[in-house]
């Protein structure tokens, strides 16, 4: 058999399918309510590295209006409203929302302005043109994704930002998944997206965040609820083996008192294009 026989021609995928079947079947999931652990808010609410890096990427005007989707708390929001004339965030988690609200009212912020609604349901009809719309770490949980895109891009006058997660996040849990015999349930691969945009005229720059910071806990009981959280269908037996893997997988740093492993870090990859 010839090699190529095996080899599917790219524009033969169904690349919005091959994405909604790694989403999972749920269409609407919405996991950040008051339900989901406080902890989470907290690490998640820290303006760190990533923020940093992707405002210099980002292609800003002082004139610019921006909408923001998937804003959560404003960390990525506020920054961008330093540089534009305003910006408008989106996101569907009330909860996200009233944190950004406190964050405004804190800061004093006068451009930001705030939209509950599903990332899927924006159109222009019903949230209007922006020159630059940016979501950043929100679009991998939508299963409806070639409708999003296409409206997403009918959105934007100048530019479009998306940062998705990469395969090299979640170190330490797909090391532990493994040790246990269970594969990680990864988001969707970025790939799929990239294919996607690609099948309909779009042919975005894509990059990767060479991100240097490794993730650090507190301490081990700090890390344990941390991975303890994003384990889902863990059997009790399962849960009890994380403190020892977390044990030997994490050491203290001496400079700062916190735990970490090197390897530990956040990838992410941004994809944009030009109107
Ligand atoms: C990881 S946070 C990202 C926050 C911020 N953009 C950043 O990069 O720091 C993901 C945010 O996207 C929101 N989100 C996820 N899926 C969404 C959807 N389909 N519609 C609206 N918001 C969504 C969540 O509520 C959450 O606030």
């Amino acid at each position: 058999m010839n090699s190529n026989d095996c080899i599917k021609n790219p524009e033969d995928v169904d690349w919005e399918k091959a994405w909604a079947d790694e989403v999972g079947p749920i269409k609407r999931e919405k996991k950040w309510t008051k339900d989901t652990p406080k902890i989470h808010f907290e690490k998640i609410a820290i303006k760190y590295e990533f923020h940093e890096k992707l405002i210099q990427k980002l292609i800003l005007d002082k004139n610019d209006t921006v909408l923001d989707l998937g804003s959560g708390e404003g960390a990525v929001t506020s920054l961008i409203a330093e540089k534009v004339k305003s910006v408008t965030a989106l996101d569907s988690s009330s909860m996200m929302l009233d944190l950004l609200q406190q964050r405004i009212d804190s800061s004093n912020i006068d451009n930001i302005d705030i939209v509950e609604m599903d990332i899927e349901d924006a159109t222009v009809d019903n949230v209007g043109s922006y020159d630059v719309v940016v979501a950043s770490r929100s679009f991998m949980g939508i299963h409806e994704i070639k409708d999003t895109i296409i409206h997403i891009n009918e959105i934007a006058n100048k530019y479009v930002f998306l940062i998705v997660f990469g395969r090299n996040n979640w170190i330490l849990e797909k090391k532990f998944f493994k040790s246990i015999g269970k594969k990680y349930p990864d988001f969707a691969p970025y790939n799929y997206l990239f294919n996607l945009l690609v099948s309909l005229g779009i042919y975005p720059n894509i990059e990767n965040f060479d991100l240097v910071g490794n993730k650090t806990y507190d301490d081990l009981e700090d890390a344990y609820v941390r991975m303890k959280w994003k384990m889902e269908e863990l059997t009790e037996e399962e849960i009890e083996k994380i403190k020892p893997f977390i044990k030997e997988n994490l050491h203290k740093n001496p400079e700062d008192g916190k735990y970490e492993n090197p390897t530990d870090k956040a990838d992410f990859v941004l994809m944009w294009w030009k109107k």
